[in-house]
C-alpha cells in the first residue's frame, strides 16, 4: 500500500449511524464524492479493540465514554480512495462537533453529538497507515 499511501484513508461508520440505519446513506455519500472503495466490512469492536484503536486518547476525560459507545454495536470500517483522501475524507465528514459542522457534511446531517458523530476519519496520512493496518489484512485490499 505503500505506494499510494497519500491517496488512502481510512474510515468508520459509527454505531450510532449503523444503528440508525443510516449505513447507506452515508456509503452513498462517500461514492458520490469520488471515493473509491479498496477495502469494507462490518464488525462489532469488543472494548478492548476500541481501547486499542483510540489508545492515543487514553488519558482523556471522554476515553471511557468513547470506548464503550465504539463496542456498543456494529460499525463499518472503510478504507478509501481518492486523491488527496485523507483531507477529502475530513471536509466531507465536517467538525468534529455536529453542532460546528457546515451544511452538506456527513456529521451535520447524521451526527448528534461530539461523541456520536457518526463516522471517525484519519487525521493524517501517517495514521491513516496505521489505523488500515489495525482493521485489514493486507489480503482485504481489493
Ligand atoms: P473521532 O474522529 O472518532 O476521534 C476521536 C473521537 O473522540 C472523536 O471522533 C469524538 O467522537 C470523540 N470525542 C472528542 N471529543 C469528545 C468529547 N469532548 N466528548 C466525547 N467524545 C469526544
Amino acid at each position: 500500500m505503500a505506494e499510494q499511501a497519500g491517496n488512502l484513508t481510512f474510515g468508520i461508520i459509527k454505531p450510532d449511524a449503523v444503528r440508525a440505519g443510516r449505513t447507506g446513506a452515508v456509503l452513498q455519500r462517500v461514492l458520490d464524492a469520488g471515493f473509491r472503495l479498496r477495502a469494507m466490512k462490518l464488525i462489532h469492536l469488543t472494548r478492548r479493540e476500541a481501547e486499542g484503536f483510540y489508545e492515543v486518547h487514553r488519558e482523556r476525560p471522554f476515553f471511557g465514554e468513547l470506548t464503550a459507545f465504539m463496542s456498543s454495536g456494529p460499525c463499518v470500517v472503510l478504507a478509501l480512495e481518492k486523491e488527496g483522501a485523507v483531507r477529502a475524507w475530513r471536509d466531507l465528514m465536517g467538525a468534529t462537533d455536529p453542532a460546528k459542522a457546515d451544511e452538506g457534511t456527513l456529521r451535520k446531517e447524521f451526527a448528534s453529538s461530539i461523541g456520536e458523530n457518526a463516522v471517525h476519519g484519519s487525521d493524517s496520512e501517517e495514521n491513516a497507515q496505521i489505523e488500515l493496518a489495525y482493521f485489514f489484512s493486507r489480503l482485504e485490499f481489493v
